[in-house]
């Protein structure tokens, strides 16, 4: 048993209402309750929280029993971040397309110029899966040091079948104390190959990769935009990924309104994500949907677009909405969450308590996983961390500096300081 005392604040995420709001992501005024409790202790059997209270109380509850103690030293605890939207597995950083974008591009001539997505594809398909593997497992390093103890990851730089299950493979083999969830992306842009015969192309996703993939992949997702995927396709490939028990997830509205967040809606995925040019008409079906809406803001930093997603409309109007990195080679090279809190904060107007919200517990239900994981609540998993901060606010606040100083997963102390 393991039991962290001096607590200064546990961030518990837990919510006191009824049943009924547990069973469902937090929305509206429900992604303000952080359940906060002063002054608490924490016990972890093996890998479960099994008490979580004040210290006397828990101190009875131990009775004789060995514990170890950790001494959190009047800081704050919370849930680990669940980072539910990256593309980690790639080969190479793009700095050709980060020098033209300094000189004004924009991410489509990039990529209209063979930068952008296809780069990723050509520098993947050379790579070995060891080099992908070596490179993966670093990143996880790199995300669980910023305090990310569930990452989700998808395929989508590979863009045929041998390149996308070397992806695949290389998710589920990467030895990392972080929990990855693998999501399959074949539908990312059209590869070169099959220039001209985009049927050709989605009849290889649906007909061929969908079917051979699953049980590597928990979801499917699609690039629904102008220039990548049409509504009529995307709803083609997710079908199918649907029937044959893919959960669904479409990056929707992020450079055009194309209709895609009411399309993830229709199909019942579990996210849309990106939402950057979403409508209110669009908010409105969302606010009725049990779909989450994943929004990324590190993606709006680092292309330098003029409007961040309507954060404010989304969670005034209804929708549940999550956080994530969206760490990629083209867009948004980070892992740092407390960094995307910030952006969360100081650019969506969102407060701090809806940006914790968003991105644990939200980011749970974004993957299917909130029955388990992205609350400290008794019976749930051990994946907490330490901030090296007296007050959850400064978790946000101190922007692009790591607060966190320690990580608990599955209830083994990975570091504590
Ligand atoms: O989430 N929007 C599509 N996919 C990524 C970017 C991919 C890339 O440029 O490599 C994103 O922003
Ligand atoms: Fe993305």
């Amino acid at each position: 048993m393991l039991l962290i005392t001096n607590i200064g604040q546990a961030v518990t995420m837990a919510l006191s209402g009824s049943k009924q709001a547990r069973r469902s992501p937090r929305r509206a005024i429900l992604m303000s309750q952080i359940g906060l409790i002063k002054d608490a202790a924490l016990l972890i059997k093996e890998d479960k929280i099994t008490a979580l209270g004040s210290y006397p109380n828990l101190k009875k509850l131990i009775g004789g029993a060995k514990v170890k103690v950790l001494d959190a030293k009047g800081k704050v605890v919370l849930p680990g971040f669940v980072d539910c939207h990256t593309h980690a597995v790639f080969a190479a950083p793009r700095l050709k397309d980060f020098e033209l974008r300094v000189k004004g591009w924009s991410y489509e001539q990039i990529a209209e110029k063979g930068g952008g997505i296809k780069r990723s594809l050509r520098d993947l398909r050379e790579s070995t899966p060891e080099a992908l593997k070596g490179m993966l497992e670093r990143w996880c390093e790199v995300a669980l040091r910023h305090g990310t103890t569930i990452m989700e990851v998808k395929s989508g730089y590979g863009l045929n079948y041998d390149s996308e299950l070397k992806i695949l493979r290389v998710i589920r083999d990467a030895q990392t104390p972080l929990e990855l969830v693998a999501t399959f992306m074949g539908a990312h842009a059209l590869p070169q190959e099959h220039e001209g015969n985009r049927q050709g192309y989605i009849r290889e996703i649906t007909e061929r990769m969908l079917p051979r993939f699953k049980g590597m992949a928990k979801f499917c997702d699609v690039f629904c935009d102008q220039g990548f995927f049409s509504p009529d396709e995307s709803r083609r490939i997710l079908e199918k990924a649907k029937r044959l028990g893919y959960g669904l997830k479409i990056h929707a509205e992020q450079l055009h309104r194309t209709g895609a967040a009411r399309l993830g809606c229709d199909l019942s995925a579990v996210s849309v994500d990106h939402l950057d040019q979403v409508e209110d008409k669009d908010i409105r079906v969302l606010a009725k949907s049990p779909t989450l809406a994943v929004l990324l803001p590190g993606a709006n930093l680092f292309l330098s677009t003029k409007r961040y997603p309507p954060a404010r409309k989304m969670i005034e109007g209804g929708a549940a909405v999550a956080l994530a990195s969206d760490f990629n080679p083209g867009t948004s090279p980070t892992l740092n969450m407390g960094f995307i809190l910030s952006l969360a904060v100081t650019q969506m107007r969102m407060s701090p308590e809806e940006a914790l919200t968003a991105g644990t517990i939200n980011g749970a239900w974004a993957l299917g996983i909130a029955a388990r994981v992205g609350s400290l609540e008794t019976g749930k998993q051990a994946d907490l961390i330490l901030a090296d901060v007296a007050d959850y606010r400064e978790i946000p606040y101190y922007f692009a500096v790591n607060m966190v100083g320690g990580v608990i997963k599955k209830g083994s102390v990975l570091f504590w300081n």
